[in-house]
């Protein structure tokens, strides 16, 4: 997003907070998405044992976690900035009331749907709710207030198309987007499954145009297939009705050189945020996300920037306290309670304006 734009979106926060809350401002060209994490005893902003639909894969504590610190951080963007108090009664009478949000992407989009329903589930324990699953569409709704929270599991935005040659991830089509359309609010991530390779990647070939490539530099196809989704949202959304953001790329902890401790072979063990600047710097496909987006048309779409804030949290992950215990060491997804709950609270800042 350039700075113009965030300006503008600023001021009109600073309008409509003077407004509905007395007049705290987020002025002066704040960007919630620096800061630093402080402990805060009064974290985490819910029990998790108080959230009955959680996952098994999130709930760290439930599998064992012995170490609790992590559960105690608050996000704190730059002191001139106002950072809403997540305020889960007020996000769905009024920000959510009769409208729908949809996560779409991988299981990172699964981690950040299932923290949004605990956060208003625990924050309206009283209120009806159903869950319901088809396909790869999971639905959460409170019937109340007409509010549904949503979440398509689609690992590529891009298609994968079954061919007499086998599976081609065709890198200029999405064809699978209808389902995406009239939904109030799009959240939009891809990135972890571009890495995967052997068993775990679930395409023979890379097709773009008539063009077929047995394997390309990973990052450049992905350049491409979020190239096609620009295009879609651009062709396909009225962004003045409907509003689109992309989950920034959330970072792995899986080589402790990322974080200065050459000797870690993993996250396994950490128990405290990394305090300085991140000594990997820009996560490479985070630049790509920056660059793709940043060539739309403004605003179209507000990055969910939660990279940089996500690479100190080295010891938010599960680790050996997700699904699979030792065999599947978890340095990619996120505890919950945890860190996907402010990407939550930024995601419903960037709302409150409306
Ligand atoms: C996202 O945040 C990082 C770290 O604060 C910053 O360097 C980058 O410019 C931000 N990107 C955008 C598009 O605002
Ligand atoms: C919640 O659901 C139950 C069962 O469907 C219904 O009887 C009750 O009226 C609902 N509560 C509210 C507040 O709508
Ligand atoms: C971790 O990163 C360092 C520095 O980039 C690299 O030399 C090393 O091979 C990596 N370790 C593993 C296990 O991938």
């Amino acid at each position: 997003m350039d700075v113009g734009s965030s300006a503008i979106r600023a001021a009109l926060l600073f309008v409509s907070l003077a407004v509905h809350h007395g007049g705290v401002a987020r002025g002066g060209g704040c960007d919630l998405y620096k800061g630093i994490w402080v402990r805060d005893e009064a974290y985490p902003l819910y029990d998790p044992s108080r959230c009955p639909f959680i996952e098994r894969e999130f709930d760290c504590l439930m599998n064992g976690r012995p170490d609790r610190d992590y559960l105690k951080y608050r996000w704190q963007p730059n002191p001139q900035c106002h950072f809403p108090r997540f305020d889960g009664r007020h996000f769905l009478s009024q920000v959510l009331k009769g409208k729908s949000i949809m996560f779409v992407g991988d299981s990172l989009s699964l981690n950040q749907w299932q923290s949004l329903t605990c956060m208003l589930h625990v924050a309206l324990p009283r209120a009806n709710y159903s869950s319901a699953r088809t396909g790869g569409l999971s639905t959460f709704t409170f019937p109340e207030y007409g509010a549904k929270v949503m979440f398509s599991r689609n690992a590529f935005l891009v298609d994968m198309l079954s061919t007499s040659h086998g599976v081609a991830l065709t890198l200029d089509s999405i064809q699978g987007g209808d389902l995406w359309k009239g939904i109030d609010v799009l959240v939009f991530n891809t990135w972890h499954w571009w890495l995967h390779t052997g068993r775990k990647q679930p395409w023979n070939f890379i097709q773009v145009g008539r063009a077929t490539y047995q394997d390309m530099d990973r990052l450049v196809a992905f350049e491409k297939a979020l190239t096609t989704w620009a295009k879609w949202v651009e062709t396909n959304v009225d962004t003045t009705k409907t509003k689109v953001f992309f989950q920034g790329v959330s970072p792995d902890h899986l080589n402790g050189s990322d974080w200065g401790e050459p000797n870690a072979r993993n996250c396994e063990g950490q128990k405290e945020p990394f305090s300085k600047t991140y000594p990997a710097g820009p996560h490479p496909a985070q630049l790509v996300v920056e660059k793709v987006i940043g060539a739309m048309p403004k605003p179209a779409v507000h990055l969910l920037n939660v990279t940089t804030l996500s690479q100190l949290r080295k010891e938010g992950h599960p680790s050996v306290y997700g699904l699979g215990g030792h065999r599947a060491m978890d340095c990619s997804h996120w505890c919950l309670a945890g860190v996907p709950d402010t990407w939550n609270q930024l995601l419903y800042a960037a709302l409150l304006p409306s």
